[in-house]
């Protein structure tokens, strides 16, 4: 933990007894919390009042009842003060296709030191999304390919803890350039078919630390996207899903970023994927120094995958991945071709690192294999299956 960080809890300490103070208690704004009444209007003015009061206050989402906002909300900064908002209570979004574009059903936008947490539940009654994008995905792609359930855009020295998010029609949170993030103790819960409903994707962001946290969704657990850097990723337990992955990145010849990552300490079940790395062809930029280590898994499709074929069509360029360790990944995969590192012959990966990798499959023929191509590095230790590397890349 940095000192940055011990000083960070200290002031959320502070400003937690700080909070016994100003609280604004949405129903003192005529919200009524009974899950039919649209409450979205008593929230904004709540919100309006704490973001105004310069001795950081409380927004307070009582519990005990089930807030329904109607449409696309943001709460919007700059607020006079550090801002703490508890949601104790529930919230809902309306049981039908309320949007036809690209939105957010709540976003915290533009907002320095914000405090989220509480034991209550966000529920974006999903079901009628999935259902909807099942039936149209051929037809009306961004029809229903379109909201996310709580999203944090441009917020520094940000804390969301305890909140439970429940069934979103698409990503369930969303941190789009922030920076000095904390993410512990959520849980994010939706179907393992539900499409497309990720855990966590993060953007543009920096300084990111997400800690002992549930995912069991339909898509990534967690989604690192370009222009990330310092991402702490402990005591996560993640599946059923997609595993947690960096990218795709690159997509549409576009440059990415991404570094600094480092997935420790992790449990990761049922998922489609365990920890990878995929990236699309035609893209520039890079992937380096990430580490992935002591990750169990259990009935993981392919435990370990790179994968910088992110489509079929070939093309020249693609994303540089360097530096990539995978240390004590133990457990079961669920299909026979375990590692899956597959690079590019003209930017190949390079820096690869693995120790203490133990691979089996469950029942009948344990064996598991490695598949590799363009893969340059190194390996120490008893690795289970064997694989094949170029050994250190020229230039190196
Ligand atoms: C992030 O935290 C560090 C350490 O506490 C601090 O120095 C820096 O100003 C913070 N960044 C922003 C954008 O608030
Ligand atoms: C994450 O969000 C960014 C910014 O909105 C988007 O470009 C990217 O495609 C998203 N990634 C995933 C995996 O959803
Ligand atoms: C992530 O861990 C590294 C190494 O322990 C540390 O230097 C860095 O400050 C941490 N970053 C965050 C955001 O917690
Ligand atoms: C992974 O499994 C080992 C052996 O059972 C155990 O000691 C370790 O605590 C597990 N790691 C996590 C993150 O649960
Ligand atoms: C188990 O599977 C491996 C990999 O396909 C194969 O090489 C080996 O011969 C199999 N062993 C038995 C006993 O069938």
């Amino acid at each position: 933990m940095s000192i940055g960080k011990v000083v960070w809890l200290c002031f959320l300490f502070l400003l937690k007894l700080a909070t016994a103070g100003p609280s604004y208690n949405v129903l003192e704004y005529q919200a009524v919390g009974d899950g039919i009444t649209d409450d979205t209007a008593a929230l904004l003015k709540a919100w309006n009042s704490a973001c105004a009061d310069k001795r950081m206050a409380t927004l307070l989402i009582p519990s005990g009842k089930n807030f329904l906002i109607s449409r696309a909300t943001s709460f919007n900064g700059p607020c006079k003060s550090a801002i703490s908002v508890q949601i104790d209570g529930n919230i809902m979004a309306p049981n039908k296709i309320w949007t036809k574009k690209a939105v957010n059903f709540i976003s915290f936008n533009n907002i320095n030191n914000l405090f989220v947490h509480g034991q209550g539940i966000i529920d974006g009654q999903g079901a009628i999304w999935w259902n909807c994008f099942r039936k149209y995905i051929s037809i009306h792609f961004s029809y229903v390919h379109s909201c996310q359930l709580l999203n944090f855009e441009n917020c520094n020295n940000l804390d969301v803890r305890y909140i439970k998010l429940r069934n979103g029609p698409r990503r369930h949170l969303a941190f789009h350039s922030c920076t000095n993030i904390t993410v512990d103790q959520i849980t994010v819960t939706a179907p393992g078919n539900s499409p497309n409903t990720d855990g966590i994707n993060i953007s543009d962001s920096q300084h990111i630390e997400i800690t002992g946290s549930t995912f069991a969704t339909g898509d990534d657990c967690i989604a690192i996207s370009s222009g990330t850097s310092d991402v702490n990723i402990t005591k996560i337990t993640c599946g059923p899903g997609h595993g947690i992955s960096i990218g795709s990145l690159g997509k549409g010849g576009v440059a990415a970023a991404v570094e600094k990552v480092h997935v420790f300490d992790c449990n990761i079940f049922n998922t489609m994927t365990g920890v990878r790395i995929k990236t699309w062809q035609g893209g520039s930029g890079f992937v380096r120094d990430v580490t992935f280590e002591r990750i169990n898994v259990t009935q993981v499709g392919a435990p370990i995958d790179i994968n910088q074929f992110y489509t079929d069509a070939p093309q020249g360029h693609a994303v540089a991945i360097s530096n990539v360790k995978f240390i004590g990944i133990h457990g079961i995969s669920a299909k026979k071709t375990a590692i899956k590192i597959d690079c590019s012959g003209t930017v190949p990966c390079t820096g690869l690192f693995f120790d203490d990798i133990n691979l089996a499959r469950f029942g009948g023929n344990r064996t598991v294999l490695a598949s590799t191509k363009n893969a340059h590095g190194t390996t120490k230790g008893k690795i289970i299956p064997p694989i094949k590397l170029l050994g250190n890349y020229e230039g190196q």
